[in-house]
């Protein structure tokens, strides 16, 4: 077991040195390497994935990635943008797996924005297609054309590509409460008709599943107003972008959300769902859990150790019943502490 730690921008250093800690702590054998990505490699090499990384990335079983970005690379040519290293890493990985939960803990439910009866119990997963999309598209740039600038990008998916993702979506939710949501826009964009279709065909490999279709406006919609009437979504690269921001706030607590990219093969990269948070990073007041839960996502995807993967998620339970907190899911009569604490404190109750 191999993994390749890329710790990243702003607090991703902090929070990752506590998942590591919790990893180190399981004592399974892993290997673990470090190196750079996003910003931070810009700075050093001036490239965001460093032909170095990509070595370890790829001969890695799993990556374990803190955050990338910050607004002092946000004027740099695109090919020095941290958030390029992010989308080179993904595609040349090829992970195009992309799954998002939104769970609320019951210990947290005051910190959503809504209304408690409307999101106690939350527990949906967001799949999203990772690797295509407009995302990806060629051609795609900024010309002149008749006198005037001109922006353009390009919608694609193919069939096979399409067909994989509904997969991946299908087998989370027989695991699951077998309900799939697959959300487009098939009453504006041809492509995702396509989608649809395949949904549709796919649907035929998981008569257990119940299949619905929703347009993305209405999505967006629909999880505020009735969130739980959800349990997985699966959509192309760009909605799951917005849509997956959208669910992981239902909780109030983005701090809390893990992520997983996959591959055809299990191999995966692991992250927290919330960015580089440059206005907090290196005051220790960084919320490790979503990284530590990230690395629980990796146990139990890409080395199927479900044991090991439910001790570092039960640890979490117990510190937020404990009454551990960060500053972003602080309240009133709770535990305050810091980035290091909270690793503490994870570690005793595993
Ligand atoms: C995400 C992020 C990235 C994306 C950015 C940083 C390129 O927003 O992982 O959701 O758009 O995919
Ligand atoms: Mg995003």
């Amino acid at each position: 077991m191999k993994i390749c730690v890329l710790p990243g921008d702003g607090i991703g250093p902090e929070i990752v040195a506590e998942a590591v800690r919790v990893l180190k702590a399981l004592d399974l054998g892993i290997e673990m390497e470090e190196a750079l990505l996003g910003g931070c490699a810009v700075d050093a090499t001036g490239d965001p994935y460093p032909a170095a990384t990509q070595k370890l990335a790829l001969a890695a079983d799993a990556v374990l990635l803190g955050a990338v970005g910050g607004p002092q690379w946000d004027n740099n040519p695109r090919e020095q943008r941290p958030e390029r290293g992010l989308l080179g890493i993904r595609k040349q990985l090829g992970l195009f797996a992309n799954l998002r939960p939104a769970i609320l803990y019951p210990e947290l439910a005051n910190a959503s924005t809504l209304k408690p009866e409307v999101v106690a119990g939350l527990d949906i997963l967001i799949v999203r297609e990772l690797t295509g999309d407009i995302y990806f598209g060629q051609p795609r740039g900024i010309e002149v054309r008749n006198g005037e600038r001109f922006g353009f990008n390009t919608m694609h998916y193919t069939e096979s590509e399409i067909r994989r993702i509904l997969r991946v979506a299908f087998e989370a939710a027989r695991k699951r409460r077998r309900k799939l949501c697959s959300v487009d826009k098939m009453n504006v964009l041809e492509c995702t008709q396509l989608w649809r279709d395949i949904a549709i065909e796919t649907a035929n490999e998981y008569p257990d599943v119940e299949l619905s279709h929703m347009l993305v406006d209405n999505a967006a919609m629909q999880l505020v107003k009735n969130p739980k009437q959800f349990d997985v979504m699966v959509t192309g690269n760009m909605f799951g972008d917005i849509l997956s921001d959208e669910a992981s706030m239902l909780t109030g607590s983005i701090g809390m959300l893990p992520s997983a990219s996959l591959d055809a093969s299990n191999k995966g990269l692991y992250e927290p769902s919330h960015g580089s948070a440059p206005d907090i990073a290196g005051k220790g007041v960084a919320n490790p859990l979503a990284t530590i839960l990230s690395a629980a996502m990796m146990l139990r995807y890409t080395f199927a150790n479900e044991a090991a993967a439910r001790r570092i998620e039960d640890a979490v339970k117990k510190v937020l019943a404990q009454g551990f907190r960060t500053g972003d899911i602080y309240e009133p009569g709770m535990k305050k502490v810091g980035t290091r604490e909270m690793g503490d404190a994870v570690l005793a109750a595993l």
